[in-house]
């Protein structure tokens, strides 16, 4: 009985180093430097580096209907751990400045970053100003993400 217990009890632990049926192992294994994941508005998060300890950096291109700042690359920061992920946008550069900044928190499942995001405007002064939404990034190469530079 003891025995059976232990075979058991390896079977699991061998499961769990298997890529794709231990969640976390698949979730570090997608969110990674040189990728390219574009959302449901036609704008694409260039992710050039996950470091070690998660720090996240990269580039964002604008290209949602309704915004500024739009086709020039942003600098992105933030954070991967595991599957979850947060990063931020200050919208400007030496083309446009649209004197705000988004930042985008979620998750990294099947495949899909999907994130809740907060656009704040400098001069905000109530919760109610601060824009909210949902996006859903895709890959989209990392080729792509090593040639945009
Ligand atoms: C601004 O208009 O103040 C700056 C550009 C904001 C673009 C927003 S960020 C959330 C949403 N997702 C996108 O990919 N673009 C818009």
């Amino acid at each position: 009985m003891k025995v059976a217990r232990s075979l058991i009890g390896i079977g699991f632990g061998l499961l769990a180093l298997l890529p794709g049926i231990g969640g976390a192992a698949e979730a570090d294994d997608s969110v990674r430097s040189l990728s390219a994941w574009t959302n449901q508005r036609g704008s694409t998060l260039y992710i050039d580096n996950v470091s070690a300890s998660g720090q996240l950096t990269g580039t964002y291109i604008n290209r949602a209907a309704g915004f500024g700042c739009q086709n020039t690359p942003y600098p992105v920061t933030g954070w991967v751990l595991g599957n979850a992920i947060t990063f931020t946008v200050l919208w400007r550069n030496a083309v446009q400045s649209c004197n705000s900044i988004t930042a985008w928190t979620g998750f990294y499942y099947q495949g899909r970053i999907t994130t809740l995001w907060q656009l704040v405007s400098n001069g905000t002064t109530s919760p109610g100003q601060i824009q909210q939404g949902q996006d859903v990034f895709t890959r989209s190469g990392k080729a792509e993400a090593e040639t945009q530079k």
